[in-house]
């Protein structure tokens, strides 16, 4: 199982830092398949060791330059990142990324050999319309991405499940799942309101790789819980 923790506008350098020393010892013992994932705010990227991998929750698909508020690959490079999320539902609607821009990113860190956490899902009234809507809102978020490259991971996150505590249902996940699968061939995580109550369920779905979780991974006693269940 790969179990990814996406901590957003959340903690701190040194709440990071004692987050992940806590995280690195829980883990020192944890079963060898499973792969742990954690992407911390740009401010607090650093080099860290432990049986986890840290990663970029954003980056400008730039070596450097003159883009100012944005970190590029030189910036990652200093603390050996070769990790990034691309595509979350956040950044496609509050800082405004259209695909075009996404598949800009994914392309330019798969040329550098990134491992990638794509990220797809759809709002809510297209949920309401059916599953032949949700089919083609999500496989439009493949468009220009090359699915075929071996260091993605793709992750279902239905937007309004997200920090709503309102998971999708087991039957919603595993047939969405389904259908994606069925369209490519790599890792597929669920994210929204993931949670220890119900890590259990959802990470025995077939067709479920692991899971991206935001709220309930704040937490390092969460998080580790759901790893662990
Ligand atoms: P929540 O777990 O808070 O619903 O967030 C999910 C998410 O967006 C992870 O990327």
């Amino acid at each position: 199982m790969i179990y990814a923790a996406n901590f957003k506008t959340n903690h701190t350098r040194q709440s990071t830092k004692t987050y992940l020393e806590t995280l690195a010892q829980k883990l020192a013992d944890k079963r060898t398949e499973d792969r742990v994932f954690i992407f911390p705010p740009a401010t607090a990227l650093d080099s860290y060791s432990g049986n986890f991998t840290v990663g970029a929750q954003n980056a400008y698909p730039t070596q450097n330059g003159a883009f100012t508020g944005e970190i590029g690959l030189e910036q990652l490079e200093e603390f050996g990142i070769k990790t990034i999320l691309i595509g979350h539902s956040e950044r496609r609607e509050y800082l405004k990324e259209d695909q075009e821009t996404v598949v800009t990113k994914y392309t330019y860190f798969m040329a550098h050999g990134f491992e990638i956490i794509y990220c797809i899902g759809e709002p809510l009234e297209v949920r309401e319309a059916g599953e032949k809507a949700v089919a083609d809102y999500l496989l439009s978020q493949f468009e220009g991405i090359d699915l075929s490259y071996e260091k993605l991971i793709v992750a279902y996150e239905p937007i309004w499940a997200i920090g709503t505590g309102r998971s999708a249902t087991v039957e919603e996940i595993a047939s969405t799942h389904a259908m994606l699968r069925s369209n490519m061939d790599r890792p597929l995580l669920y994210g929204g309101s993931v949670k220890p109550a119900n890590i259990k369920e959802i990470t025995a779905i077939n067709g479920v790789d692991g899971v991206l979780v935001g709220s309930a991974s704040l937490d390092v006693e969460s998080f580790s819980e759901m790893i662990f269940a």
